[in-house]
């Protein structure tokens, strides 16, 4: 079929591709040479800054340090999620006199820098927000006019991680803005994984970001919109992502990393399978996994999905390829893949459709791009439990269930002296 040829050719594009990307210029602060993971504030708390009303969920240091023992105690930290970033909200609605930032004091009576130190005994990294426009989304004090001293206040405070939205800003002045930010944070002497908003602003203003100089520039960066607790949400963020991998890949590995935004697993939006679904396709595009939930009440299936150690080293595989959407079939079936180190091949495949009972798919092992190898062993990922092994001219079937849930496998190659056979 004249399909599946195409297919194959796209992802044998894809292979050159990740091969060659050390020959993108990139940031070259050491940082985050895999998918940063952790912990954000945002899309599960957002800007709630009444404590009176809301006291145990306000943005306020009670919070960072409860969640951040949680991630610890829960086994989270273990698992790789190290970061805990503040977003937006956590600051003075004015600088200090002397022109610094300095947080709200109601809600930080310690100050940040004991906060930050506070995680840090904890073992975690510590993360804050910023915006490079003269005032945040939510309106409190920008970085703009202020950035070498923005910088050396991060520095002061042991920030981690710096997120820099771009609200309140001339969309043409982060092609110049974002690297003098980054001049500024390099200059500190303080390593600070840099995460940058602004090809997200750009793009959604039709303009096409110079992703080059983003990598050069960012650790991360957020590409579009984004996101909110919702199957809708995550969905249309996979298909924009799926639909704009071309652009995106050659600019992703390790130290520099496109964002499809934060997991939502553990709240109110996914059913089980959806969250499933997020957590294989999120590993796949070797996204960074920064969970927004309240690690107090969450499920312990949310919590099973978010800790599952196969999907965090397909997400964290040292190759850091970007996987891409190499199939799409009837159904709206969708099949991602992504090539891991060891000549490994991780899939996900995605039935978003609501139609009541599973659907069963069978897809010949070259519309997969497999065909290097005699022949190939399959793994179901979550489990990893063996589920056969196939020659390269057969067909591999299976059954998803309806309404975005997800069948994830890998492969690896059943050479005779199985080299390959440990577990991921
Ligand atoms: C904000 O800063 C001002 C002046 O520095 C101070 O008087 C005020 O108490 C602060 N308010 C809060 C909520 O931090
Ligand atoms: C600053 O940039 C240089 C050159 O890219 C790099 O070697 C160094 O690690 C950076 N330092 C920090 C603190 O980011
Ligand atoms: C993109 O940025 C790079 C520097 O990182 C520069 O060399 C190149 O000219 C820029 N491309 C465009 C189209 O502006």
């Amino acid at each position: 079929m004249k399909w599946g040829e195409h297919v194959v050719v796209c992802f044998i594009v894809l292979v050159c591709l990740c091969s060659y990307k050390q020959h993108v210029s990139s940031l070259d602060n050491g940082l985050l040479r895999q998918p940063p993971m952790g912990w954000l504030t945002w899309q599960r708390f957002r800007c709630v800054t009444d404590c009176q009303a809301d006291p145990d969920t306000c943005i306020s240091e009670k919070l960072i340090r409860t969640q951040a023992q949680l991630l610890v105690q829960g086994g989270y930290l273990a698992a790789g999620y190290e970061y805990i970033i503040i977003d937006d909200c956590w600051l003075n609605g004015t600088r200090a006199p002397d022109g610094s930032l300095q947080p709200d004091n109601k809600r930080f009576p310690s100050g940040i820098a004991a906060l930050s130190d506070y995680v840090h005994s904890l073992g975690l990294k510590f993360g804050i927000y910023e915006d490079y426009g003269t005032e945040t989304c939510a309106g409190y004090p920008g970085v703009l006019g202020h950035l070498v001293q923005d910088a050396k206040t991060f520095a002061s405070w042991k920030v981690d991680y710096l997120k820099l939205d771009g609200c309140n800003a001339d969309i043409k002045d982060y092609d110049t803005g974002y690297p003098a930010m980054e001049d500024a944070l390099n200059a500190t002497g303080y390593p600070i994984a840099f995460s940058c908003s602004w090809p997200a602003y750009q793009e959604s203003a039709k303009m096409k970001p110079n992703y080059s100089a983003i990598a050069h520039t960012c650790n991360l960066w957020r590409n579009w919109d984004d996101i909110d607790d919702s199957w809708d949400s995550v969905y249309s963020i996979l298909q924009w992502f799926g639909d704009n991998q071309d652009r995106l890949s050659p600019f992703h590995g390790p130290g520099h990393w496109n964002d499809p935004d934060m997991l939502v697993i553990g709240n109110f939006g996914l059913s089980p399978g959806q969250s499933r679904a997020q957590m294989a396709l999120w590993s796949i595009m070797a996204a960074p996994l920064i969970l927004s939930v309240d690690l107090r009440t969450i499920s312990d299936w949310a919590r099973d999905i978010i800790l599952n150690k196969n999907l965090i080293a397909i997400n964290q595989d040292p190759l850091g390829a970007m996987g891409r959407r190499i199939l799409k079939l009837s159904g709206s079936v969708e099949v991602w893949s992504k090539p891991l180190q060891d000549d490994r091949v991780a899939f996900v495949a995605l039935y978003p459709e609501p139609y009541g009972t599973p659907i069963h798919v069978s897809i010949k092992l070259s519309d997969l791009g497999l065909g290097r190898y005699q022949d190939y062993d399959f793994f179901e990922s979550f489990y990893g439990d063996f589920l056969g092994r196939h020659h390269y001219t057969d067909t591999y079937s299976f059954t998803i269930n309806p309404a975005g849930d997800v069948h994830a496998f890998y492969v690896e190659s059943a050479v005779p002296e199985k080299r390959f056979r440990k577990k991921l």
